[in-house]
């Protein structure tokens, strides 16, 4: 599938597979961590973070989605194994306050895993520029989304 597709890459491609997939692990892993921090926060601050991660793990699965086409595009595989995605990811797990009611520093783990969206993608965007014109503009897409991720965080925590 996608021969042509992938005759047109100007670098070979094990190296931009193997960070496509660290960040197809990375992005599930927020997907799951955000989702359960949104389901467990408690306190007075709890819904208005809540909802924000909720649809944030949402934006962090169309990310997931979208490096596993472009994976498949390229020829690589996806994992099978739920258990082989945090060995794959950069990040491993986010770790997040033991008090459920600690929602700034829910936040900072939070700041912490969009920061480190943000090298990964800057990295994929700089390894594939003018060598694979797709991935390039999905890594710009996805750095672009993070970026605004980082902002919003930072302006909820309020320094
Ligand atoms: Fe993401
Ligand atoms: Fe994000």
């Amino acid at each position: 599938m996608g021969r042509r597709g992938r005759e047109i890459l100007d670098t070979p491609v094990e190296p931009i597979l193997k960070a496509l997939r660290a960040a197809y692990a990375d992005e599930w892993l927020a997907h799951y961590y955000y989702l359960h921090a949104a389901q467990v926060a408690t306190g007075i601050n709890a819904p208005q973070v809540a909802g924000m991660l909720t649809t944030r793990a949402g934006e962090e699965l169309t990310h997931a989605t979208r490096l596993g086409e472009r994976i498949l595009e390229l020829g690589g595989t996806l994992p099978a194994d739920w258990a082989d995605v945090p060995k794959l990811s950069n990040s491993k797990r986010i770790e997040f306050p033991r008090k459920t009611s600690d929602m700034i520093g829910l936040l900072k783990a939070v700041l912490k895993a969009e920061r480190s969206a943000i090298n990964a993608y800057q990295e994929l965007s700089r390894m594939t520029r003018h060598r694979d014109t797709v991935t390039h503009e999905l890594a710009e897409d996805l750095l672009a989304d993070e970026v605004r991720d980082e902002e919003h965080t930072e302006n909820l925590i309020g320094d």
